[in-house]
């Protein structure tokens, strides 16, 4: 059996409306998610034993079965209990350069990124779709997070409709190393405020899913105009996380001010993104945020934009 090595990259939301609430007690969203060429390694080892075991150097992953690469080789054993009593289970070694519990799906791509390396070791050949109705049960992002690309997510985040990639274009990461946004505080603040706003019914639902597929941003995308795209970026989570998050308002004041193509908030936070037309664009930018914002725990990071999802290296 081979050991494989696997690059789960980050995503940045270019846009994320809530539409509804669900009865799963989750909200019913209308994103589109788009994926960046800052990676995390992981590597999958087969241990010949009857359990997974997971190893991070990084002090907020979990090494445990709370961690949700951990649970992705779960899903799997029970999925394929007689291939996994044959094959023996994997020890999963996670290097983490995505910044943790940031608005851009570093737990998500690493479950992914299992769930695609555990296919392959298994050598089950399952095909994507197969691998994101598996991965939508761990999570809203982990659907998107296996194939990746530029991508229409809706429901609880886990229907997906690619459409045309956005390429050619970069992304400035900006995060302060002390501050994390809990995703359900930032979902459930976000209902207290603004519920009354909610759309009811799924043929509303769908209405908008329609506005939004044939809307500014996604017309921007497919002409491929940068500048209408960086204008139309939006994220209703900014809403109920701005006001109390002052430092990741100024923030996103900041970057927005010294140019780029648009600057938002990913997820639920706290990175700020600033879209770029090129690598020396954002250098320039992130360059002069550092001589405004002097913080020693500010964090920047530049990227490209891509369409590749997990990649087996
Ligand atoms: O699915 P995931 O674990 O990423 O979701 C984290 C939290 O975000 C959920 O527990 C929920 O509070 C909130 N959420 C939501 N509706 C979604 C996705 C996430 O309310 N569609």
């Amino acid at each position: 059996m081979h050991s494989y090595t696997l690059l789960a990259p980050a995503k940045i939301n270019l846009y994320l409306e809530i539409v509804g609430d669900r009865p799963d007690g989750f909200h019913e969203l209308v994103m589109v998610m788009q994926t960046v060429a800052l990676c995390d390694r992981i590597t999958l080892r087969p241990n010949g034993l009857q359990e997974f075991r997971l190893f991070c150097h990084h002090p907020l992953v979990p090494q445990d079965s709370s961690n949700l690469a951990h649970r992705a080789a779960t899903l799997m054993a029970r999925e394929f209990p007689r291939i996994f009593a044959n094959y023996g289970g994997i020890d999963i070694s996670i290097d983490k350069y995505i910044p943790v519990a940031a608005g851009l799906a570093g737990g998500s791509t690493n479950a992914a990124a299992v769930l695609v390396g555990i296919d392959l070791i298994w050598e089950l050949g399952l095909t994507r779709p197969e691998l994101e109705t598996l991965a939508a049960r761990l999570g809203s992002d982990t659907s998107f997070c296996v194939t990746g690309g530029t991508v229409i997510c809706t429901g609880r985040g886990e229907i997906l409709d690619p459409i045309a990639p956005l390429t050619g274009l970069w992304v400035i990461l900006a995060k302060y190393d002390h501050l994390s946004v809990s995703t359900p505080w930032a979902y459930q603040s976000y209902r207290q405020k603004f519920q009354d706003t909610y759309l009811s019914s799924p043929e509303e639902f769908h209405h908008r899913r329609q506005q939004v597929s044939s809307g500014a941003l996604v017309q921007a995308i497919a002409q491929k105009k940068p500048a209408a795209i960086g204008k139309f970026i939006h994220n209703d989570l900014e809403k109920v996380v701005l006001p109390e998050f002052t430092l990741v308002a100024e923030l996103r004041q900041v970057l927005g001010d010294l140019g780029g193509l648009g600057t938002m908030m990913s997820g639920s936070g706290p990175t700020v993104f600033t879209l770029c037309s090129s690598q020396e664009v954002a250098e320039t930018i992130v360059k002069e945020a550092r001589e405004i914002l002097v913080a020693p725990d500010l964090q920047f990071w530049i990227a490209p934009i891509t369409d590749t999802g997990i990649q087996v290296t």
